[in-house]
This record gives C-alpha cells, structure tokens and sequence, in this order.
C-alpha cells in the first residue's frame, strides 16, 4: 500500500500584501504618509531641484551627479540611442495593429542578440549595457511612432537634456519650457517605484542569473498589464467617454454598480494620496490650460472628488500622467510605453543590485489542491 502524501500547510498571502520579498537601496514608498523616496532624497526635493537624467544617475550611483559627471553621461547616453538595423527592419515589419507595448517587448528581447555583451555581467559590462538599454529603449519608441505614421527617424541632438530628446524624437518638435518641465517630471516620477510588480518580474528573471535583457522583457511584459503600467492609456477612456462635467456622478455610479475599477485610481500601497498625483496635477492644469482642455482638467476634479466620496480612493500616478501625455499631444497607445522607458531605468538599477548580492528568488505556495488520489491506468479511467 502505497503511504499517503502528506503536506507542511502554509498560508499565502494574497497578492503578497505586506510580504517583504528582499532588500534594495533604491527606492522605498512609505504609503501611510505618501513618501516617494528615491536613494535617500524625497520626490518633492527631486522634482524641484533635478531633471530625470540626474534622477537616473542618482539611481545608478547612490549620489547625483556634478554638472560635470551630468555631461559625460548624457554624451553617453546620446550616443548610444543607434538602434541595430534589424531592429529597425523588425519594427517596420511589425502588423500596424500591433500594441507598442508589445512591439517594445518584442524589440528588447531582440536587442540580446546583437548586443555583444549580453552574458558578460561584470560591474563594467553592467554599466554599458544600462547606459545603451535605457538609450535604446527611448529610440524603439520614438522610432515606432514615426516610422508608424509615415514620418522620418530624428537623431537625438548633443545640446538637448535626455527629456527633451526623447520629447523631440517622438513628436519633431522642440518642446516649450512648460512642456519639458511636465515631462521631465513625468519621466521622473515613473522612474522607479520599490518592489512593485513588473520591478519584481525583473529581480526573478535577474536572480536565474539570466540576461538584463531577459529581467528587461520581464518587466515589460509585467508592466503592461492594466491594474500596472496600463492604467494610464484606459485613464484617459472616461474623457473620451463623458465630456461634460455634471455627467461624471451618474457615469462613475454606473461603472461601481457594473463592479468596474475606475482606471488611475486606488493603489495598493498609498493609504493617502500618492505623491506623485499630487506633483503633477499642477503641471497638467498648465498644459490643460494652454492646450485648451480647460474643460478636461474641470472633469478630472469632478471625477477625483466622485470617486473619493464613493470608494475612498484617490488618483495614481496614471490618472494624471494620462492628461498630462494627452496634453502633451502623445498618442494614447504610447502612454504606457513611454512609462516603461523611465522605468526602464529603475529595472536596470533593481537588475544590477540583483546581481551584486544574488541569490536564486524561488518562493514557497500553499498547496489547496487534492491530495491521496490514486492513478488508474488510462483504460480504467
Ligand atoms: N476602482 C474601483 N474600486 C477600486 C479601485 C478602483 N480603481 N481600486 C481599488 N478598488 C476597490 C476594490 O474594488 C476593492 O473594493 P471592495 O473591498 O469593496 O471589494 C478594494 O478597493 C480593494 O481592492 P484590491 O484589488 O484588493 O486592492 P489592491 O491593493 O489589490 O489594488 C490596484 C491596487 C492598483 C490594482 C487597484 O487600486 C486598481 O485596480 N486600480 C485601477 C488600476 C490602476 O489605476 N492601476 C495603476 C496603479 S499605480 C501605477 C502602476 O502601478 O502602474
């Protein structure tokens, strides 16, 4: 008689809530008080007195740069935007149909096999290859869109901050001061954000030993999701869809009664409301206003006061990203894939700590299904 099995009962934690999974010096959130806190310096500190280069510097190398150690390493990213010509021949054969997301995905998993250094992961290859894939990745996307509306690839220009280029790449125009302040805070308040999901997606893919290019699509393909990333493209749904701000109780009490989520609200760590809302809500009341979107930015108060009152939860980050992008005259379906670029920094960061002081990421799950079942040959069953 065979023994039966037996099992040591655990208890999961769903979603993992409160589960501390490792330790890092990046970043941390605290979500009672909404701090956002990127190696040592509150947001509020950062957005005031750095741009998102000096943000990804700060990440990379535990201290902001001088103005000098500033030049040198936007030289280096500037030239390191070249993509391989078959990434370029991959996103010119992409179906039109195809999500950037996806297309993005698919071109940084490609990206491995032309880059010479993928399996090197010594401290000097590490360094090169997150200079070239933060680089590379805000040139996928700024490729995409133009080769995608029929319109010319544009070099990043030397004179320009690493915002301005990529600003500059996607839409050919230089931006104004207003629209490259909003942007170079956006990008830097989706720099990083601790262990959130897709940050998460990257350190597992990492711990295997396995490429940056490898933990880099595992974050992307986490980051695309709508209760992530893919928030902000489904925020903007509701404006498309009510256009008047008396409209927008009987609207958002029809979406709770059918049990939908209200996109760019609620978050699973911010009690409060999340610092980085809170910083750009002004800049997007600036371009709403010079835009002539007044009318959007009377809706999104509306829609954050109905939504707080009903369910007690207050905008994210993607709420108003997602008019902040809109305003900024970014295409929608981009939304979420100029998110990744500045998170593709705070993988790379994640990725390297990682590497550093690796050990295999390999939790435990509780068993809830069957046990002592007996196998029958496949003619009995
Ligand atoms: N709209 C309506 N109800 C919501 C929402 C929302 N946006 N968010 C949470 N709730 C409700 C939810 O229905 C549940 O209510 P009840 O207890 O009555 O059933 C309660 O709040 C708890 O929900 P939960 O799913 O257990 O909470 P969570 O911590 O897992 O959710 C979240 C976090 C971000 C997935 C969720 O707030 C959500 O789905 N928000 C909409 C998607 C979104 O904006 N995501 C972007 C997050 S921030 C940027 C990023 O990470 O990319």
């Amino acid at each position: 008689m065979t023994k039966p099995n037996t099992v040591t009962s655990l208890t999961a934690l769903r979603g993992l809530e409160n589960v501390v999974a490792g330790s890092t010096r990046i970043c941390t959130v605290d979500g009672r008080e909404g701090h956002l806190i990127y190696s040592g310096y509150e947001i509020r500190e950062l957005a005031e007195h750095a741009s998102f280069a000096e943000a990804v510097y700060l990440l990379w190398h535990a201290e902001l740069p001088t103005a000098q150690e500033l030049g040198s390493f936007c030289a280096r990213l500037v030239s390191e935007m070249r993509l391989p010509s078959q990434v370029i021949e991959m996103i010119k054969l992409a179906p039109p149909s195809a999500h950037p997301m996806d297309l993005l995905r698919t071109a940084v998993s490609a990206l491995a096999m032309y880059d010479p250094e993928t399996e090197d992961r010594s401290t000097d290859a590490c360094d090169r290859k997150s200079v070239r894939l933060l680089a590379q990745t805000i040139t996928i996307v700024a490729d995409m869109h133009r080769i995608r509306t029929g319109q010319p690839v544009l070099s990043a220009d030397l004179e320009m901050s690493l915002a301005a280029n990529f600003l500059y790449m996607l839409r050919g125009q230089v931006p104004t001061p207003e629209e490259l302040a909003a942007f170079e805070l956006l990008l830097m308040l989706h720099l990083e954000h601790g262990f959130n999901a897709s940050t998460f997606a990257t350190r597992v893919t990492a711990s295997t030993l396995s490429s940056m290019h490898a933990a880099l699509t595992s974050g992307l393909g986490t980051l695309r999701g709508k209760l992530h990333g893919g928030a902000n493209e489904r925020a903007l749904d509701i404006f498309e869809q009510v256009d008047n701000a008396d409209l927008i109780e009987e609207y958002i009490d029809g979406m709770l009664n059918e049990g939908k989520r209200i996109m760019g609200f609620g978050h699973r760590v911010y009690k409060v409301e999340d610092p980085r809302a809170r910083l750009l809500r002004d800049h997007a009341r600036t371009l709403c206003h010079r835009a002539g979107m007044a009318d959007l930015e009377a809706i999104a108060t509306r829609i954050e006061s109905v939504v707080l009152d009903r369910k007690g939860i207050y905008p994210n980050v993607d709420f108003y990203s997602a008019i902040v992008q809109h305003a900024l005259g970014l295409p929608k379906p981009y939304f979420t894939a100029i998110f990744a670029c500045a998170r593709t920094a705070g993988w790379l960061a994640h990725i390297r700590e990682q590497y550093e002081d690796n050990r295999l990421i390999r939790p435990t799950s509780e068993y809830i299904g069957p046990l002592n079942k007996t196998a029958k040959p496949i003619s009995q069953r």
